[in-house]
């Protein structure tokens, strides 16, 4: 196998997550930055946008999820006990040395559908991919430095928080969480769909 699909290989949902790893912060960072800056976009476009969370602003993000959930999962009427067993996972989260959050810049996709009418209605979902392959790429990036992360998406309920305390731009839109530490537990099996069903090949 390559390098390359030992690494795809390697990158899997590790809900274990802890503060424990062997790299420097600035390195983790510089990896998500750099596996986000290689990924390709729409007409070049780049929309995606990160913002990454480490020491208290990791415990300020999970903290505030956990208020947010609680009054979106009353409003909802789910009864109290019900977010118990939320509260535990995302004290889960919260135990992780980071998390990057994944947004779109609305305002360049707004742009590009004034620019490329043809194309206008195909931009939101061209941007929505590109940001899944921005955050794809760094999850594996990561798992390369023997960084566990999982993928969670607690948008739209913590929009508006996480735009608050962190500053974000009106026109970034909130996407995904990469939740990202030290991996204090090995993924669970993972099972595959066969090939027959998934690929058709013709010569
Ligand atoms: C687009 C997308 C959305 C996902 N959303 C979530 C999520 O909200 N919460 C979660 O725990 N995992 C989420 N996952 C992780 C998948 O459940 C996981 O990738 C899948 O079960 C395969 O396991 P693996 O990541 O270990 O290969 C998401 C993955 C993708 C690609």
């Amino acid at each position: 196998m390559s390098n390359y699909l030992e690494t795809l290989e390697k990158r899997r949902s590790i809900y274990a997550l802890g503060k424990n790893v062997n790299v420097e912060a600035s390195q983790i960072e510089g990896t998500i930055k750099e596996a986000v800056r290689l990924s390709p976009s729409a007409f070049n476009s780049q929309t995606s946008r990160v913002v990454i969370l480490t020491g208290e602003s990791q415990t300020q993000l999970w903290d505030l999820v956990a208020e947010d959930l609680k009054i979106e999962m009353k409003r909802q009427g789910v009864p109290d006990e019900a977010f118990e067993g939320t509260k535990q996972k995302l004290e889960g989260f919260k135990a992780a040395f980071g998390t990057a959050l994944f947004f779109e810049d609305t305002a360049i996709v707004k742009n590009l559908q004034e620019q490329f009418a043809l194309y206008a209605d195909k931009f939101p979902d061209w941007s929505e991919q590109s940001t899944g392959i921005a955050a794809i790429n760094a999850w594996t990036a990561l798992a390369e430095l023997e960084i566990g992360a999982n993928l969670q998406h607690y948008n739209p309920v913590i929009n508006d928080s996480v735009a608050k305390v962190w500053a974000i731009p009106e026109n970034w839109e909130l996407k995904s969480q990469l939740v990202f530490g030290s991996i204090e537990a090995p993924a669970s099996e993972k099972e595959f769909t066969s090939d027959d069903e998934r690929f058709k090949v013709f010569h």
